[in-house]
């Protein structure tokens, strides 16, 4: 565990139907725990199930638990991922929040930083548009926006996903895998949140003291 870093607890929060988003929280928790975190990966019912034709097969694993809203209390920071769905986030996701008013109101991710990812099919689907709706909800909960920043290096490289909003990629032909790049800029968002969240919670700390 990182040295500089206090205690952190990333929730990775996510719906993916074929892959592509997982693969995207697969790579943030990579940044996050090379960053000393300990991360937590859910996902969330599937609202849609029973009104569409899928084909797709998930594996069903631990990482297919549930979040809890438990889970948004006890978690230092958010990481929250959805596929690109007609330019916004997938309605599985957005009903979850709509189950979060008590949440809301007691404050639980108040203070805490935030970040969004996700996967669209086509190079100009939506996903900054994504991104950003998918902000709203964490904006509406007092939770810190983070995004990645030109510094980094692979935001200017990449070809495909991977932009100051936040951690994407472009799944042609419903390609799972990342390129280099949107692994790079994936990463480093785990990383940022869990950088900032350490900092928040010294502060917060330090406050508690004086
Ligand atoms: C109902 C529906 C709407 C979609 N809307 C868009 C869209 O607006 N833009 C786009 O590029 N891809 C769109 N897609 C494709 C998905 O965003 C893409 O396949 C994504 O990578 C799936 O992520 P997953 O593998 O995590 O399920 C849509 C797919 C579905 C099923």
């Amino acid at each position: 565990m990182s040295m500089s870093n206090q205690h952190i607890t990333l929730l990775i929060l996510y719906y993916s139907r074929h892959g592509s988003t997982r693969a995207l929280a697969d790579a943030i928790a990579e940044g996050a725990t090379a960053a000393g975190a300990e991360v937590l990966l859910r996902t969330v019912a599937d609202s849609t199930r029973d009104q569409e034709a899928d084909t797709a097969k998930q594996p069903k694993s631990d990482r297919d638990i549930q979040v809890s809203l438990e889970d948004l209390k006890n978690c230092d920071a958010l990481a929250l991922g959805s596929p690109t769905r007609f330019g916004h986030m997938a309605s599985s996701l957005h009903a979850f929040f709509e189950t979060t008013s008590t949440q809301w109101l007691q404050g639980s991710l108040t203070d805490k930083p935030a970040a969004v990812f996700t996967s669209s099919s086509s190079l100009h689907g939506g996903q900054e548009s994504t991104l950003l709706s998918m902000a709203l909800p964490l904006l509406h909960h007092g939770m810190i926006l983070v995004g990645i920043p030109y510094a980094e290096p692979a935001v200017h490289q990449t070809r495909t996903g991977g932009g100051p909003y936040g951690a994407s990629h472009l799944s042609q032909h419903q390609e799972t895998s990342l390129s280099e790049h949107e692994q790079q800029c994936a990463e480093a968002l785990g990383r940022r949140l869990v950088t900032t969240a350490s900092r928040l919670k010294k502060e917060q700390n330090l406050g508690k003291h004086h």
